[in-house]
C-alpha cells in the first residue's frame, strides 16, 4: 500500500496506529538531534518527526521531495491549532524517498511573493499550493451543483462542435486553417450559441453543456481568451420562466458550494436605469453614491458648455472631502478620461460651506438649493460631469466603482444578485454610422418594437437580460428571434448584405423555417462564477492553465511559429511581421 492515510486525516483517535504516509515536504526544521518534516498532499499537512542519527538520507532530504513515511502517529506535547492534524505527529521508523526535486522556483504556500508571469510558467508547482487547489475544488463544486440541478428539471447535456463557423458574440474569432480544404477556415465558437437554438429546433427542449468558448478580445482581469460556460436553453418557456429556472440554479449552486442562502427572487433593473443611477450596466449594488441628476440645474448656471451639454450629474462620496488632496483628484480624473471626461469638477462641503472653483458660477440661493437637494452632510465630496450622455455616465460610474472598492464599503462574503433587463437591441455608433447588437443578433425584439425596426432601430427593446454578481456580468441571455424574416431584417441592419447572410448564416436562417419553437436561454461565465464564490478578483486563479494578459501561456509558450512544412501541408504563407 502506498498510503494508509492522507496528510489531512489523522487525529488523537489514531494515536498508537502505525500508518504510512506519502507526500511532498512543506517544510524541513532541526531542532538540535530532531527533524520536523510538514508532508503535505491535497487533503493537508501531516508533522513527521524523526531522530537524525536513525536515518541515512535525512540529510539529503529537501523541500518539495516526495517521501513515503511509516511510523507511529503520538499525540504532540503542544498542539498546532492552525492545523487540521495539529494535535498529532508521525514518529518516523522509516523514510523513503520516493523523488526527489530540483529547488522550486518559488516558496509552495499559500502566501507567495512570486510574479504571475513565474507562478504561470511552472503552473503545475503553483498548483500544489493550498489556496489553488481549493479553488480549483470549488470550480468542480459549481460543476456538480449545476450537473445535479439541471438534470434534475429534465435537461439534456449535448455537446456541441468546436470546429465550426463563426458564431458572432462581438469579439473575433480563432481561426483553425483546413487542410483538406485549402485556403478554408473553421472558427472556434465564441459560444455555442446558433448550435444550441438548432437543439431547439431539433425538438430537444432543454439542454444544457459545460461548454468552452474561444474569444480573441482585451484581455482584462476577468477576461480569458479560452473560458467556460454553463450554457443553457429551453423550448416553449417566457422569460420569467427562464428566470425561475436560473435562480434556482444560483440558489442552488450557492448553498451546494458555499453554504450560503440567497432571497429569490432576485431584484430587476432596467438597463436604461442602470446606466442612469448607476452608469453600468453591471453595477454593484451594495453600496450607494448614486449618480443624481444636475439637468435641472443648468438654467441658473452661468456656462455655455454647460448648457450645450447633453447630460450634467454628479456623485456624492460622503466622508472624504478634507482628505481629498489635488494629486487624489488627479487620480479621478485619470479614471474619468478613459470614459471621455478628460476633467471632474470636484466640490467639498466643509463647515457648513460648498467649496471648489466651480462655486463661483453658482448664486447663494443654488447652494443652498444643492445642499438641500443633494443631502450634504459635513466633509462630503461631490464630483460633477457634464457632456455627452455616456461620457458623463460611464465616467461617473467608473469612479463610483472605485470609491465602492477602495473605502472599503463592501463586506466581504456578501452577495448583490441583480437582473438587468431590456435592454436596447442595438448600439448606435455616431462614428461609423453603424449598428452593432447589443447582446447578439439572434436576441428576440420587443413585439411592440418591432414597428420601429425599419423607422428608427435605436428604439427597440429585446427580450434580453444580463445576471449582474457583485458588479460582474456572470450571465447573459434572452429569448430568440424564431421567425426566419425577422431575423433576415436585424442581419440587414447590422449591416450584412443579402449575399452576406446566405454565405454565412443562410444554413441557420434555413433551420427556422422548419417549425422552430419559440425558445430562449443564457449562459454563466463559469469563470467568473467560480471567481466570485472563491473571493478572488483573479479570474486566472480559478483556470488551471490559464493564458496571462497576452493571451499567451507561460508554460508552454502558446502560440508559436509552426514548421514550415506544416504550413505547406494547409497552403499558408506567413507574412513578415513589420518589426
Ligand atoms: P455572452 O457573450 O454575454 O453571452 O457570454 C455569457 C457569459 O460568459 C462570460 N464571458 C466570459 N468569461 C470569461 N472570459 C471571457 N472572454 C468571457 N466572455 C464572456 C460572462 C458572460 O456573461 N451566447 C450568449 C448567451 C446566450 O444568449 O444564451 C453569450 O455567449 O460571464
Amino acid at each position: 500500500m502506498i498510503r494508509t492515510h492522507n496528510n489531512g486525516e489523522l487525529r488523537l483517535k489514531n494515536v498508537g496506529e502505525r500508518v504510512t504516509l506519502i507526500g511532498w515536504v512543506a517544510k524541513k526544521r532541526n531542532l538540535g538531534s530532531l527533524v520536523f518534516i510538514d508532508l503535505r498532499d491535497r487533503y493537508g499537512y501531516t508533522q513527521v518527526i524523526a531522530k537524525e542519527e536513525d536515518f541515512e538520507n535525512l540529510n539529503q532530504i529537501k523541500n518539495e521531495y516526495l517521501l513515503q513515511v511509516t511510523g507511529l502517529v503520538q499525540k504532540k506535547d503542544t498542539p498546532n491549532p492552525k492545523l487540521a492534524t495539529g494535535e498529532i505527529e508521525v514518529a518516523a521508523e522509516k523514510i523513503e524517498i520516493v523523488n526527489t526535486s530540483e529547488q522550486p522556483p518559488f516558496i509552495i504556500a499559500d502566501e507567495t511573493d512570486a510574479l504571475e508571469d513565474t507562478r504561470l510558467k511552472y503552473r503545475y508547482l503553483d498548483l500544489r499550493r493550498p489556496k489553488m487547489q481549493k479553488f480549483l475544488m470549488k470550480r468542480a463544486a459549481i460543476c456538480r451543483s449545476v450537473r445535479k440541478y439541471l438534470d434534475n428539471l429534465d435537461f439534456i447535456e449535448v455537446e456541441t462542435p468546436v470546429l465550426t463557423l463563426s458564431t458572432p458574440e462581438g469579439a473575433r474569432d480563432y481561426l483553425v486553417p483546413s487542410r483538406v480544404k485549402k485556403g478554408s477556415f473553421y472558427a472556434l465558437p465564441q459560444s455555442p450559441q446558433l448550435f444550441k437554438q438548432l437543439l431547439m429546433v431539433g425538438g430537444m427542449e432543454r439542454y444544457y453543456q459545460i461548454a468552452r468558448c474561444f474569444r480573441d478580445e482585451d484581455l482584462r482581469a476577468d477576461r480569458q481568451p479560452d473560458f467556460t460556460q454553463i450554457d443553457i436553453e429551453t423550448s416553449f418557456l417566457d422569460q420569467d420562466q427562464i428566470f425561475e429556472i436560473l435562480e434556482g440554479l444560483v440558489k442552488q449552486m450557492f448553498e451546494d458550494v458555499n453554504g450560503v442562502k440567497i432571497e429569490t427572487p432576485f431584484k430587476r433593473l432596467p438597463y436604461v436605469d442602470a446606466i442612469d443611477r448607476y452608469g453600468s450596466d453591471k453595477p454593484d449594488t451594495r453600496f450607494g453614491f448614486e449618480l443624481q441628476d444636475l439637468k435641472k440645474y443648468v438654467a441658473q448656471i452661468d456656462v455655455a458648455a454647460l448648457k450645450q451639454a447633453a447630460a450634467f450629474k454628479a456623485i456624492v462620496v460622503n466622508g472624504i472631502a478634507n482628505s481629498m488632496s489635488r494629486k487624489n483628484l488627479d487620480g479621478l480624473n485619470e479614471i474619468s478620461s478613459k470614459f471621455g471626461i478628460k476633467s471632474l469638477i470636484a466640490l467639498k462641503y466643509l463647515n457648513g460651506t460648498l467649496e471648489g472653483s466651480f462655486t463661483k458660477f453658482f448664486s447663494e440661493s443654488l447652494k443652498k438649493q444643492l445642499v438641500s437637494d443633494l443631502k450634504l452632510q459635513e466633509n462630503d465630496l461631490i464630483l460633477m460631469a457634464f457632456g455627452p450622455y455616456e461620457a458623463v455616465t460611464s465616467s461617473l460610474g467608473a469612479v463610483r466603482s472605485y470609491f465602492g472598492k477602495t473605502l472599503g464599503l463592501i463586506k466581504e462574503g456578501t452577495y448583490d444578485l441583480l437582473w438587468i433587463v431590456d435592454f436596447p437591441l442595438f448600439h448606435y455608433d455616431e462614428q461609423t454610422q453603424s449598428y452593432t447588437s447589443e447582446h447578439h443578433p439572434f436576441t428576440r425584439p420587443r413585439d411592440e418594437d418591432l414597428k420601429y425596426l425599419d423607422s428608427d432601430p435605436t428604439k427597440v427593446y429585446g427580450y434580453c437580460f444580463d445576471l449582474v454578481l457583485n458588479g460582474y456580468e456572470t450571465l447573459s441571455g434572452s429569448l430568440r428571434i424564431y421567425d426566419q424574416k425577422v431575423q433576415r431584417k436585424i442581419f440587414k441592419i447590422l449591416g450584412l448584405s443579402e449575399a452576406d447572410i446566405n454565405r454565412k448564416f443562410g444554413w441557420f436562417i434555413g433551420a427556422l423555417k422548419y417549425g422552430t419553437p419559440p425558445h430562449g436561454g443564457a449562459a454563466f461565465g463559469l469563470d467568473r462564477l467560480t471567481m466570485i464564490l472563491s473571493g478572488t478578483e483573479n479570474i486566472r486563479d480559478v483556470i488551471a492553465f490559464p493564458k496571462n494578459l497576452s493571451a499567451t501561456c507561460p508554460m508552454t509558450q502558446a502560440p508559436m511559429p509552426v514548421d514550415e512544412a506544416q504550413l505547406d501541408d494547409l497552403g499558408i504563407a506567413v507574412k513578415k511581421s513589420e518589426e
